[in-house]
């Protein structure tokens, strides 16, 4: 079955139409002098099989209405940033942007998560040219932006893959070390800050 129903070729087209709002954003910051918000961007549309997985472990009913109204990363994109500063200034413009409205955000870099975990989390509402699943259109549908440092995300990358390999043995231990790594890469990220306001302060 397909989860997204009749909704599905509309998903990839508005990951398209926000990746290009988003780099129009950073382009205009860029052309007012400012320095580039991020390092790279990606976007994905989830895949059927795990959108399908996800309802069944959150005990959601597999319908479209689950995929695409009760989840809100059908359509996730991820910003990847050199400093932490360059993280806040992309949530900031995010906030003013007339195309999008935040219905939800996480500040895991605040408050980071017990394991380590740091991330900034948007769910952005954004209007398309499409339908959407109440038949309006345009069509309302939702996007999930992950913000992050370039190191928050080699952090997140890694503990992803080790999530789903270590052995009950050796689990404490491994948590253990990336909660370091995690705080380690978190310091770094302040000192890296620190270094950029020292290069760039006015003599
Ligand atoms: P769901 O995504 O529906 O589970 O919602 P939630 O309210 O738990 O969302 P949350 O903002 O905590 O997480 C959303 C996404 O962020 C996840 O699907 C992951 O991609 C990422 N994420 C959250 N926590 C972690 C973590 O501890 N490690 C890694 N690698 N990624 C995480
Ligand atoms: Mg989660």
């Amino acid at each position: 079955m397909d989860i997204y129903g009749k909704y599905a070729p509309n998903l990839p087209l508005i990951l398209n139409d926000v990746l290009t709002q988003i780099k129009a954003i950073n382009e205009q910051h860029v052309q007012a002098g400012g320095a580039k918000l991020y390092e790279h961007l990606n976007g994905r549309v989830k895949t059927n099989d795990s959108m399908i997985e996800k309802c069944q472990r959150k005990q959601l009913p597999v319908t479209t209405e689950s995929a695409l109204r009760k989840n809100h990363d059908a359509i996730g994109i991820r910003i990847v940033s050199n400093f932490i500063d360059d993280v806040y200034k992309n949530v900031e413009l995010l906030k003013k942007a007339d195309w999008c409205d935040v219905v939800k955000e996480k500040d895991y870099i605040a408050n980071a998560k017990p394991n380590g975990y740091r991330s900034y989390h948007l769910i952005l509402m954004v209007t398309t040219p499409y339908e959407d699943y109440d038949g309006h259109r345009p069509g309302k549908y939702y996007v999930e932006i992950q913000l992050r440092t370039i190191a928050m995300d080699t952090w997140a990358s890694l503990e992803h893959e080790m999530k789903y390999k270590h052995t009950v043995k050796n689990a404490a231990i491994i948590s253990r070390e990336l909660k370091h790594c995690a705080d380690d890469l978190a310091s770094c990220d302040v000192t890296m800050q620190t270094i950029r306001q020292l290069i760039n302060r006015p003599d």
